[in-house]
């Protein structure tokens, strides 16, 4: 009884009547579900998902976790019946299909593009003041997609990649370190792409000491390397797209909103004039609370990182050309 009291994730006054939608039960959907409720960042979760049954099995498996992890949040699973997501304050669409190996995201842009508008537009005829995240790939192209087909303000549509990315940096500094990854700050911005993402190697530090005064540059740029490599690398091992750390960062972000937390993350966001680029949605530092991104941080990058920085909203730019069918 006491071990239950004190394990018990209260739901706390903040997050008493917050609902959260996960569109999409697959892995990730799933695995966000399942973070949200055990660490009680919202008092309702619901999970819908096109294929019959499958998402009320995901939400009923996570619901008899209840009672061994000790949480307080209605899970419930849909098929398909957005009514049941009415007045949700974050809705999180992760559907579509996810990388197989050897795939890029971008490969994903023709099936995922259409489920992932169709499954926005459906969302906000029954939350019309939701905040969405968007998880699908590839991601910077899905929310630049979501936000030009809803035409929301581009704070209520936030795209995951940059928290994944980054959660990515500090592990691999973490190892290379052999140092708690909570002890180590580090941020990825760029696109949410193998070849597009820059881990801002120069900025990462561990407790506010600069990490190139523990690693070699040789070490730093393997770090580097195998960060922007990170989602492929699971893919290889796994056969396809990773999702306990996609799932655990999409949790983070929704957190941040729910609870108002301001945290700086790196998001993919409608950029007008940041860093010198426009009309794409690119990974940037955002700080994310209650409306959603309330701040885009505009850090000083060096010509290095701002090259990188412009030739990776180059490629974002490119894939997005591939909606203008989809968009008229
Ligand atoms: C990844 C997918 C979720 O990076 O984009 O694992």
């Amino acid at each position: 009884m006491s071990f239950i009291k004190q394990t018990n994730k209260l739901i706390t006054d903040k997050v008493k009547n917050m609902k959260v939608t996960i569109v999409g039960a697959g892995n990730v959907g799933a695995t966000c579900a399942d973070v949200i409720s055990y660490r009680g960042i919202a008092s309702e979760v619901v999970l819908l998902d096109i294929k019959e049954g499958f998402a009320e099995g995901k939400a009923l498996d996570i619901t008899q976790c209840a009672t061994n992890t000790g949480f307080n949040t209605k899970v419930s699973g849909v098929t398909n019946d957005y009514s049941k997501t009415a007045g949700s304050d974050v809705v999180v669409i992760t559907s579509g299909i996810p990388r197989k190996p050897g795939m890029t995201r971008e490969e994903l842009i023709g099936i995922n593009a259409g489920i992932v508008k169709t499954v926005a537009e459906n969302v906000l005829k029954y939350s019309p003041d939701t905040i969405i995240v968007v998880v699908s790939n590839p991601m910077d192209t899905m929310t630049y997609l979501a936000l030009k087909a809803t035409g929301l303000p581009k704070n209520r549509i936030i795209g995951m990649g940059g928290a994944l990315d980054s959660s990515r940096f500090r592990a691999y500094l973490s190892l290379a370190l052999d140092k708690p990854a909570n002890d180590i700050s580090a941020m990825v911005i760029g696109g949410h792409g193998d070849t597009t993402m820059i881990p801002l190697t120069r900025l990462a530090s561990y407790n506010g000491i600069p990490v190139s005064q523990f690693l070699s540059e040789e070490v730093l740029q393997k770090v580097a390397a195998d960060t922007m490599v990170g989602g492929a690398t699971l893919t290889g091992l796994l056969g396809t797209s990773a999702w306990y750390a996609p799932g655990a960062s999409v949790a983070y972000l929704v957190d941040s909103i729910l609870n108002d937390q301001k945290k700086m993350i790196a998001c993919s966001v409608f950029v007008e004039g940041e860093y010198g680029q426009n009309d794409i949605c690119i990974g940037v530092p955002c700080i994310i609370g209650k409306n959603g991104i309330e701040e885009i941080v505009d850090i000083h990058l060096n010509d290095q990182e701002k090259a990188l920085f412009a030739k990776s909203a180059d490629a974002v730019r490119s894939m997005n050309d591939a909606l203008k069918s989809i968009l008229v």
